[in-house]
């Protein structure tokens, strides 16, 4: 069986791509710092844990493992926490990314599929945001992330490393059969945080704005099933099996939801209501973030079947009322 690395196999997306690597033929090599990530998510193959700045572990890694690509996932990447604390995001991301595209490059896996983010692409007032759209980040995140696909522009030009970057839009959602799903502690994403008010686990949600400019003043985000997520994945890294020119896709629906209609939703599904606090914008925070690109859908083959509303917050909250990983 071919080995993929994937970085990042303990968090929440990319356990979600484990299972997926799996079913599609293939051994996913988790290799995970285990900072926000479960080790109880590693289901799929074999765990190695260690840093991405560990240029030495890293190199055991590629020795022993002889993997054809890497999925990289692992990353922090909390808006919030990246403006307290850009620093932590320039080192993780940023220097940690450099150091395991080098370990590639030097055991000459050279395919890559990159986990990146709309939050590259800032505040662009009615601009529809495609994969040509000017990159202006307004948070560390955003800025480390654009920073990473700079590297693999340039170890492309230089030492032919193939990539699909992805720019993800907001992913929601859980696997099906509850096997992995969403968890952070502390919980830090809008719809496990709206669960978690709507179960009692915590006294309310706040809601980080209601004066923006958007029919209800609340952000509005552009959300992605994990799972379709994870689809798109297993068709780039066929991409880049494939020797085809490196790419860049949005990964989003082309539909947004507010803060207000998603918590409008969720109390829909539950049955239950969430006791909800007005609160102050949260800095780094984008008023519109919706994705106006079908490449994925064109180019890839992508067909993002489960990414509505509903079924989003419904497997979440399967996933919510049963599953949970422990330290
Ligand atoms: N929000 C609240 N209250 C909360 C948490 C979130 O009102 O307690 C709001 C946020 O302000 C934002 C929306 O809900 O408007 C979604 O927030 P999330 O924290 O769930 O997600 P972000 O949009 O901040 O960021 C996520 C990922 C990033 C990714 C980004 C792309 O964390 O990795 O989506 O939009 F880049």
């Amino acid at each position: 069986m071919t080995n993929i690395l994937v970085t990042g196999g303990a968090g929440y997306i990319g356990s979600h791509a484990c299972k997926a690597l799996k079913a599609a033929g293939y051994t996913p090599v988790t290799y995970d710092n285990l900072s926000t990530g479960w080790e109880q998510a590693v289901r799929y193959g074999p765990f190695e844990q260690g840093h991405l700045t560990d240029r030495d572990r890293l190199d055991q890694i590629f020795a022993a493992y002889q993997p054809e690509a890497i999925l990289h996932f692992a990353a922090l990447s909390q808006v919030g926490e990246s403006m307290r604390e850009p620093g932590l995001y320039w080192h993780n991301n940023v220097a940690g990314s450099l150091c395991l595209f080098q370990a590639a490059v030097q055991a000459g896996c050279l395919n890559v599929v990159f986990s990146s983010t709309c939050a590259t692409y800032g505040d662009q007032d009615n601009v529809v945001l495609n994969e040509t759209s000017p990159r202006h980040p307004i948070n560390a995140y955003g800025a480390s992330k654009r920073a990473i696909e700079d590297i693999l522009r340039d170890f492309e030009a230089a030492y032919g490393l193939r990539h699909v970057i992805f720019r993800y839009f907001n992913v929601a959602g859980a696997d099906p059969e509850a096997e992995v799903g969403e968890f952070h502690q502390p919980e830090t994403h809008l719809i496990p945080l709206i669960l978690d008010a709507i179960d009692g686990r915590r006294n309310a949600l706040t809601i980080f704005g209601t004066d923006y400019d958007t029919p209800d003043g609340t952000c509005i985000r552009d959300y992605v099933h994990v799972m379709d997520l994870v689809d798109a994945h297993i068709l780039g890294l066929k991409w880049v099996e494939d020797g085809k020119q490196s790419r860049v896709f949005n990964l989003g629906t082309g539909t947004g939801f507010s803060v207000r209609e998603v918590i409008d939703r969720a109390e829909a599904i539950t049955g239950k209501k969430a006791p909800v606090v007005e609160g102050l914008r949260r800095p780094g925070d984008c008023t519109k973030l919706v994705s106006g690109s079908t490449r994925a859908v064109t180019e890839l083959g992508w067909s993002p079947e489960r990414s509505t509303l509903d079924q989003m917050i419904g497997d979440a909250w399967r996933w919510h009322q049963t599953g949970h990983y422990d330290k």
